[in-house]
């Protein structure tokens, strides 16, 4: 008789606790980034500044995120053999995420630090990758709009640069303010589903191209960040405010889920969702595409009443991209466009105190079987 393992299964591991981590936590609907609450830094930090926050465990003084900056704008640009490569990969009817996938674990083979997993390496690579994968999305895009790539300006932000390369026109101060706040409140989320892949690939101490590709892989997926363009699926689906009510009622009657709607950790709302509440009213109201925010209104009315389930990050920041002009295939790179630095944290955190994930399976399947 073959001995067979036995455990209590956490399906969906709910509320097991895998690892410790001091990137971030979230207590209720309290979500901090290093000890400092999500509402205070996306009303008073930059995506910079954040970064720095969570990679250092500290605030920046005013020299080091210029250190920061100066670093990042040396990764900015693509090599002429890296864009070469990408001219090699199919941009039509593709999913971005899996383009953006492939894009950067690509970039390791032109990346000589790239198995170094030294402390000052897993710096140095970490800064490439987080500034490189804006370049690979805006690169994918025009490459698919037949457009040329534009060369990022090195004197500008993250946020700035990235409107800059996806639209070829210069982005206003108002856009650029908005969407540097979104790459705030994507940054990090402690152990969701991309942060936990990210640690696992790490935690065998593969290298940190290996480790990002594991979670743009899982962010990629519906249940997850994918649910920010399904969102927006959604809204084009229903188009009318009248017909929102028993769209909702006809989708939980039939048992669908509602993209943006409901969270493992989150009970009492999502924090990040109230604050891209009131950016897509006002978004969506100034650009002329009030009609989208009014649906997703009254869907969030339908969903609490019907089924007491709250908004989570994806659902309000779907009309705030659409009214930006940007295009709801890219939602989701652009979420693994800021995730990346809560990622790499995880990773750093992993590397600094590791012990490979290796969990058990309770065996479901036959026993005692013969093959002669
Ligand atoms: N729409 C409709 N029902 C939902 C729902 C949604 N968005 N989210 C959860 N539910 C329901 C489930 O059907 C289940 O109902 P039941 O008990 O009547 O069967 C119950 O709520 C528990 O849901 P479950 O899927 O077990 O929760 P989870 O913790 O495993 O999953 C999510 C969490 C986020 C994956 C889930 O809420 C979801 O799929 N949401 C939609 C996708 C999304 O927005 N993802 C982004 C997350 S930030």
């Amino acid at each position: 008789m073959v001995e067979v393992y036995e455990g209590a299964v956490d399906k969906g591991l709910e509320g097991v606790v895998a690892c410790t981590t001091g990137v971030s936590s979230i207590v209720d609907a309290t979500l901090c980034y290093r000890g400092y609450t999500i509402e205070d830094l996306a009303a008073n930090a930059s995506f910079e500044e954040v970064v720095w926050l969570l990679w250092n465990n500290e605030k920046p003084t005013a020299a080091q995120v210029d250190g920061l900056k100066t670093q990042l704008k040396e990764h900015f640009k693509l090599s002429d053999s890296t864009k070469s490569f990408l001219n090699t990969l199919p941009v039509k009817d593709v999913h971005p995420m899996a383009w953006l996938r492939t894009a950067v674990s690509a970039l390791s083979l032109w990346d000589d630090k790239s198995q170094d997993l030294s402390p000052e390496a897993q710096r140095e690579v970490g800064l490439k990758l987080l500034a490189k994968v804006p370049s690979l999305i805006a690169f994918f895009h025009r490459k698919r709009e037949g457009k040329d790539f534009v060369d990022p300006n090195p004197e500008k932000t993250m946020a700035w640069n990235f409107l800059w390369m996806l639209n070829g026109t210069e982005p206003s101060d108002e856009a650029v303010k908005v969407f540097d706040t979104c790459l705030t409140l994507h940054a990090d989320h402690e152990l969701n589903c991309s942060a936990f892949s990210t640690r696992v690939t790490a935690s065998s101490l593969s290298d940190l191209y290996s480790a990002i590709t594991s979670g743009i892989g899982s962010l990629k997926g519906p249940l997850h960040g994918g649910a920010n363009t399904e969102v927006m699926r959604m809204l084009f689906e229903i188009d009318d405010p009248a017909k929102a009510p028993a769209w909702v009622e006809n989708a939980l009657a039939n048992k669908v889920k509602i993209m943006g709607f409901g969270h493992r950790v989150y009970k009492n709302g999502d924090p990040r969702a109230k604050i891209l509440k009131s950016m897509s009213k006002s978004l969506s109201e100034n650009t002329g595409n009030g009609k989208w925010y009014e649906i997703s209104d009254i869907i969030e009315q339908a969903v609490v009443s019907q089924k007491g389930l709250l908004p989570n990050v994806d659902f309000y920041s779907a009309t705030v991209y659409y009214s930006m002009g940007i295009p709801m295939d890219l939602f989701t790179p652009i979420f693994a466009m800021s995730r990346t630095s809560g990622w790499l944290a995880h990773a750093f955190e992993q590397y600094a105190n590791n012990r490979i994930y290796r969990p058990r399976g309770e065996w479901v399947g036959k026993s005692s079987q013969t093959w002669a």
